[in-house]
C-alpha cells in the first residue's frame, strides 16, 4: 500500500477514502466509475488480472470512443457547443456543435470506409492543430480504426519510423502547417517518408488549407473537400468495440534510439477520462475546457479531444503561438468562451511572464476555475507567479504518455487539498505508486528517501495495454528494471515529504524534456551520427530557464573540418531527420568525448559541466584530460 497521506494534506479525508477504495476494493471502485459512459454490451468482468504484467479492463463490454465523445452528446444537446478551432495563424475562428461534429465525423469516417479503411487498420494522421485532424480521429475511433498522430514538428525521418513501426492503410495530412506566420510545406515532408519508408501506404487523404501547392497523386491521393461533398450526409454507425481493442499508437522516447508506439485500448481509456474529467479536472457538461497542447501529443489526445468531449464539454482547439499577436490571446479566448479549465505546460507560463505579464489582467478571468500544468516539472517561481497573476488555483500533474491521465495531482473533484509548491500532489485513484530502490527494489517509506517512482500492478485504467507490435519490449523496458519485483518503473525519480506529498527529482535514464517535449537523447545521437562527417556524439539534456531543458551535443568530427560547418551539418540534419522539435540548442566540437574506462560516456559530467555546475575535481575523474578540454570549449570566450 502506498504511502498515507496526512490530514493537513487533506483535512476532510476525502481524498483518502476515495484513495484507499481505488486500492483495496478496485474492482468495485472502477464498476463504478464505468457507469460515466455508454456501453452497448455490459462488461462481464473489471479486471483480467490473469497475465501479469498485462491487465485488461472491463472484459467483454462493447462500447466506442466516438459514440461516447459525440454521438451521446449529439443526442441530448445537440446544438450544444463541441469543438472550438481558433487559430492565430491564419485568423480564423470556428464552432461546431456535437450535432455539426458529429456530421463531419461521419462525412470523414464514410470516406475513410470507402477508401478500405476497417476495424483494426492502422493511419497515420500527420497533421498541425486542425479540427479536420479532430474529425480523423474521431473518425477512427468510429470506425475502429487505429489512429497514430505524429507530432507537426517531426521530419521525414521520424516519419518514416513510425510509417514502417504502424504500417498504415492510409494517412491524413495537408498542405502546410504555419507556426508564428512561417509556413512549412507537409507534402515534401510527407513524400521523403514515404520514400524512406519501406511500408507504402496505399492513401493519402489531404486537406488543402490553401497555404502551400498541393500536387496529389492520381490513384493515391483523396482531397477531403471533395471527399466530404461525396460522402456529406451519410450516417456511419459507431462500431461496438470489444473494451480492450486498440484505439490508438502514440510514439514516445526511450532510452533507444526506436520510439515505442504506446498502445492504448477502448473502454478503460473512456472510463478513465470520465473519471478523470470529474474526479481531478471537474470539467462539468457545457462549460469549456482549453488546453494549449498539441493533438500530436498524448496531452492533446486525452484533454483537447477525448477528455472533454467525453465529458460533454466544448473543448477549445488554438493553432498559434502563445504571445501572437500579443501575450493576451489566451485569455481572451477564456474570456470569450468562458472557459472554466485550462490545461497547459510550465514553459508557456514561463514564456508569457517574460513577454508582458500585464495582459493578464486585461481579460474577464472570472469563469475560470482551476489552471493545470503538466509535462514539465513545474518550477516554483513559475507557479507562483502564475498563481498569484490569475488568483486561481494552479494544479501542477505528474503524467507520462503511457499513462494517458494523471499518475499524481490533486483531485479537485474530490476534495479541496492544499496545494504544496514543487510537487504534483498525491496518487490518483488506481495508482499504486510506489518509490524503490533502484539498486535493491525495496521499498522507501520514510519522509525524504529519493528513489524511483514505480507502480505495482495493475496499472489502472486508461494505460497503455502493451508497446505495439512489441509485448516483449512492453515487459522488458517497463516491467522488468526494478530488482526482483516486477513493478512499472516510470523512470522518473522521486521522493515524498512527511504529509505524503510526492515530488518528482528528475529523470533516472537518458530522456530529456525540452519544453514539455519529450525527447531521447539516444534517438538524436543516432540521427547526428547518420553524418559522415561525424565520428562521435554525445547529446545531455542541460538546464534552461526558459524550456525546462535544451539538448546540447557535442561531436567528434571525422576529419578537419571547420566547426562552424560541422555545426551547420549537424542542425541541419537534425533538422530534416528529426526536425525542427528535436534540434540542439547549441553543437560544441570536441576534439574527444569523456568515457570511463569501460568505455561509457560520462554524460552527468558533461551534463553538470554546461550548467556550471561542480563535479569535483577533474583530476580525479577517470579520462580528467578530455573532461578539461571539454570545460575549455564551453567556457565563454
Ligand atoms: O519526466 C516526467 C515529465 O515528463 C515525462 C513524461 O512525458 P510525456 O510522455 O511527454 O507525457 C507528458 C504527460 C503530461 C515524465 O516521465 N513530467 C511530466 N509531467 C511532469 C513531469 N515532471 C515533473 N512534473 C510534472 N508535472
Amino acid at each position: 500500500m502506498p504511502a498515507a497521506i496526512s490530514r493537513a494534506a487533506d483535512p476532510s479525508g476525502r481524498y483518502a477514502d476515495v484513495y484507499r477504495r481505488s486500492i483495496d476494493d478496485a474492482e468495485a471502485f472502477w464498476a463504478e466509475q464505468a457507469s460515466r459512459i455508454d456501453w452497448f454490451t455490459p462488461f462481464a468482468q473489471v479486471l483480467d488480472a490473469s497475465r501479469p504484467p498485462f491487465a485488461r479492463w472491463f472484459v467483454g463490454g462493447r462500447t466506442n470512443l466516438c459514440h461516447n465523445a459525440v454521438d451521446r452528446h449529439a443526442a441530448r444537446r445537440p446544438d450544444a457547443q463541441a469543438l472550438i478551432w481558433h487559430s492565430t495563424e491564419v485568423d480564423k475562428e470556428q464552432v461546431w456543435s456535437f450535432a455539426e461534429l458529429l456530421a463531419e465525423v461521419q462525412a470523414m469516417a464514410a470516406s475513410l470506409q470507402d477508401a478500405g479503411v476497417g476495424e483494426g487498420d492502422r493511419v497515420l494522421i500527420y497533421c498541425p492543430m486542425l479540427p479536420q485532424a479532430v474529425f480523423a480521429m474521431l473518425a477512427c475511433a468510429r470506425i475502429g480504426a487505429i489512429h497514430s498522430v505524429v507530432f507537426g514538428g517531426f521530419a521525414a525521418g521520424s516519419l518514416a519510423g513510425r510509417i514502417d513501426d504502424c504500417t498504415p492503410k492510409l494517412i491524413v495530412s495537408c498542405d502546410a502547417g504555419s507556426r508564428g506566420g512561417k509556413l512549412t510545406a507537409f507534402q515534401p515532408l510527407l513524400e521523403e517518408a514515404m520514400r524512406l519508408a519501406a511500408h507504402k501506404p496505399a492513401q493519402v487523404l489531404w486537406f488543402d488549407r490553401g497555404l502551400q501547392p498541393l500536387q496529389p497523386r492520381p490513384g493515391r491521393d483523396l482531397l477531403w473537400d471533395a471527399e466530404r461533398e461525396r460522402c456529406w450526409g451519410r450516417a456511419v454507425p459507431c462500431v461496438a468495440l470489444e473494451s480492450n481493442a486498440v484505439s490508438y499508437t502514440l510514439y514516445t522516447s526511450g532510452t533507444t534510439g526506436r520510439p515505442k508506439g504506446v498502445q492504448r485500448d477502448v473502454g478503460g481509456y473512456a472510463v478513465a477520462l470520465a473519471a478523470s474529467m470529474a474526479l481531478i479536472f471537474d470539467g462539468r457538461e457545457g462549460e469549456s475546457y482549453f488546453s494549449t497542447s498539441d493533438i500530436g501529443w498524448v496531452v492533446g489526445h486525452s484533454y483537447i479531444v477525448y477528455g472533454p468531449l467525453i465529458a460533454g464539454m466544448a473543448t477549445v482547439m488554438y493553432e498559434g503561438l502563445p504571445i501572437r499577436p500579443d501575450p493576451g490571446i489566451w485569455w481572451r479566448l477564456v474570456e470569450k468562451y468562458k472557459v472554466t479549465v485550462m490545461f497547459s505546460a510550465p514553459t508557456a507560463v514561463r514564456v508569457l511572464k517574460k513577454a508582458d505579464p500585464s495582459y493578464l489582467q486585461q481579460a474577464d478571468l472570472s469563469s475560470l476555475r482551476a489552471l493545470f500544468l503538466a509535462g514539465e516539472p513545474l518550477d516554483e517561481p513559475t507557479a507562483r507567479w502564475i498563481r498569484d497573476a490569475l488568483g486561481k488555483p494552479v494544479i501542477d500533474n505528474y503524467w507520462q504518455t503511457e499513462t494517458g491521465w494523471p499518475i499524481l495531482t490533486l483531485a479537485r473533484g474530490v476534495a479541496e487539498m492544499h496545494e504544496r509548491l514543487g510537487s504534483p500532489g498525491v496518487p490518483m485513484p488506481g495508482y499504486r505508486a510506489l518509490i524503490v530502490d533502484p539498486e535493491t527494489g525495496e521499498d522507501l517509506v520514510e519522509p525524504g528517501q529519493k528513489g524511483v517512482l514505480a507502480i505495482d500492478y495493475p496499472l489502472p485504467p486508461g494505460c497503455l495495454q502493451t508497446v505495439w507490435g512489441d509485448d516483449a519490449r512492453f515487459v522488458n523496458t517497463y516491467w522488468s528494471s526494478i530488482p526482483g519485483r516486477q513493478l512499472y518503473s516510470t523512470f522518473d525519480l522521486a521522493m515524498r515529504d512527511a504529509d505524503g506529498y510526492t515530488f518528482i527529482l528528475g529523470r533516472s535514464d537518458d530522456v530529456i524534456n525540452v519544453a514539455g517535449h519529450r525527447l531521447g537523447t539516444r534517438e538524436i545521437e543516432e540521427c547526428i551520427a547518420g553524418l559522415g562527417s561525424v565520428a562521435e556524439v554525445a547529446v545531455v539534456g542541460v538546464a534552461d530557464e526558459l524550456k525546462g531543458q535544451v539538448a546540447v551535443a557535442f561531436v567528434v568530427a571525422r576529419q578537419a573540418m571547420a566547426d562552424e560547418v560541422l555545426t551547420a551539418q549537424v542542425m541541419q540534419q537534425v533538422n530534416e531527420q528529426l526536425g525542427a522539435v528535436a534540434r540542439p540548442a547549441r553543437v560544441v566540437v570536441v576534439a574527444a568525448l569523456p568515457k570511463t574506462r569501460s568505455g561509457k560516456l560520462l554524460r552527468r559530467a558533461m551534463q553538470a559541466l554546461c550548467e556550471g555546475r561542480e563535479i569535483g575535481d577533474l583530476s580525479t575523474l577517470e579520462d580528467a584530460a578530455t573532461l578539461q578540454a571539454l570545460a575549455e570549449r564551453l567556457r565563454p570566450a
